[in-house]
């Protein structure tokens, strides 16, 4: 994919204030500080348009961004602060999955976890939710780059078996391991 133009377009914290046009969206998911947001900025090739932070919980709202005039991604809050682990019924789970169940637009949604630690029960039941709505997803894992091959191997196994995935892109974003493969996913899902 060709990255013409990239722009921030708003943060939602209301329904009413999302996008009302019909283009498609694509949902970045997965837990607090697990590196949403830098993986947005490391598709885009554009330092610094999702707001990231080593404190987790930097992103609050919905965030959409507008790319080539043509497509949004969406960076969603972080789950896991909550301490209820019931990914439904807490605050986050009452704006992003209102978002997901609702949205026409939304054409994939990408999970990502980190590649040093087994998915966390919230994961699971996130790709539990996705797949009992049929929502498209890939899975990424994400921070690859501090670990070694080997233990790269083992964890990908794990990540597979606890989200029930065929495939997981591993990624980098401080490296760009894995872009051209993240960004086939988008463009398959869009076709
Ligand atoms: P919230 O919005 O708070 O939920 O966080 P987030 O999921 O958007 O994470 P964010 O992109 O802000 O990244 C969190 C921290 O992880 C930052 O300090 C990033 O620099 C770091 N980080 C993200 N991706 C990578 C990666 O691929 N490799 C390394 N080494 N660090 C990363
Ligand atoms: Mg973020």
């Amino acid at each position: 994919m060709k990255i013409v133009s990239a722009e921030f377009v708003k943060s939602a914290f209301e329904e009413e204030h999302w996008p009302r046009d019909a283009m498609p969206e694509v949902a970045f998911l997965g837990r607090s500080n697990v590196g949403k947001s830098s993986l947005i900025n490391s598709l885009l090739g554009v330092r610094g348009l999702a707001r990231t932070s080593s404190t987790p919980g930097r992103t609050q709202s919905l965030n959409f961004f507008l790319i080539n005039n043509r497509f949004r991604f969406v960076d969603l809050p972080g789950y896991g602060y909550a301490r209820v682990p019931r990914i439904i019924k807490d605050s986050w789970g009452e704006m992003a999955t209102n978002y997901l169940a609702k949205r026409p637009q939304l054409v994939l949604s990408i999970q990502i976890v980190d590649s040093r630690h087994e998915p966390t029960t919230l994961d699971v039941q996130l790709n539990e939710w996705l797949a009992a709505h049929a929502k498209p997803r890939v899975v990424v894992a994400t921070k690859s780059d501090k670990l070694s091959n080997n233990e790269l191997r083992k964890s990908l196994e794990r990540v597979k078996r606890a989200l029930a995935a065929e495939r997981v892109i591993v990624y980098s974003a401080t490296t760009g391991k894995g872009r051209e493969q993240v960004w086939r996913a988008i463009e398959e899902a869009m076709a």
